[in-house]
């Protein structure tokens, strides 16, 4: 039997890069996979490429009613959602001079206000099972800010202060609530920002090279592994030593 079999997880915004390994990485310790997209025709693609069964739900993650109707979907399709890995997100960087209100609450409802979209969703149902876990996704520029970043910085922040507020609320009933901060991962996120800042940014990462998608998806399933019920509240970085505190 492997770790997760029969545990349903959902991860959001699970079509990119980071949220592939995470998927790959759950469904490979056995669990059943569930991810959203805003465009099902490039899901589709992406679901005909991995070697896992996957469903996929059409929601947008920072609309309320959407994530309510994903859920009645799930539940009514595949049962009560036991993991639940809050991954999408975008970046709309510029500095804040040039910040306009649109590049702002894009990042903020996108990369934050969703955490409490979805989590609402599926909080109940985990504590009423007595068994769930709940994995952020941050950043690295969560933890340290990064010129360029204040809207995603700041999003990134308030998700870690949501983790460590949720989990007090629930530990007594089973579930954890923990934060994984990634650094600068290999993904086209990343492949974005201009070569120049990008040379400049891995030229500070102690271990010499951007992380790997698969080294934040083991990190993922080991918060979601029976193993790992110590741990709520934490938020684990994963950055190749480029931040330290
Ligand atoms: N620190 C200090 N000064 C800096 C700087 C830095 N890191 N970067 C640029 N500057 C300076 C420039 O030298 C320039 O100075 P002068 O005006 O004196 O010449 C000035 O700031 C440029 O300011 P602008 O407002 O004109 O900025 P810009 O339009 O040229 O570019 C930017 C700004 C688009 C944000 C660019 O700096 C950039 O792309 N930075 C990288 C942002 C980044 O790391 N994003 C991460 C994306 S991946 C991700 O988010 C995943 C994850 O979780 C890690």
């Amino acid at each position: 039997m492997s770790k997760l079999d029969n545990k349903i997880a959902l991860v959001t915004g699970g079509t990119g890069g980071i949220g592939t390994a995470i998927c790959q990485r759950l469904a490979d310790d056995g669990a059943k996979i569930v991810t959203t997209s805003t465009n099902l025709e490039k899901a589709a693609k992406w679901q005909a490429k991995q070697n896992f069964d996957s469903t996929i739900i059409k929601c947008d993650v920072s609309n309320y009613d959407d994530c309510k109707s994903m859920k009645e979907q799930i539940e009514k399709e595949l049962g009560v959602v036991d993991i639940v890995v809050n991954n999408a997100g975008i970046t709309r960087d510029g500095s804040f001079r040039k910040m306009d209100t649109d590049k702002w609450s894009q990042v903020i409802t996108t990369n934050l206000n969703s955490v409490f979209n979805i989590s609402h969703q599926f909080v109940d149902g985990m504590t009423e099972k007595g068994y769930g876990r709940i994995v952020n996704i941050s950043s690295i520029n969560g933890q340290k800010g990064q010129f360029g970043q204040t809207n995603y910085s700041a999003a990134k922040a308030g998700v870690h202060g949501f983790t460590m507020a949720l989990a007090q609320e629930v530990a007594r009933k089973g579930v954890t609530v923990n934060t994984v901060s990634p650094g600068y991962i290999a993904t086209e996120m990343v492949m974005a920002v201009p070569e120049e800042i990008r040379n400049k940014i891995i030229a500070q990462i102690p271990i010499g090279r951007l992380g790997e998608p698969e080294e934040i998806g083991a990190l993922v399933a080991f918060l979601c592994s029976d193993e790992a019920g110590l741990i709520t509240g934490a938020n684990l970085a994963a950055n190749g030593g480029q931040h330290m505190h």
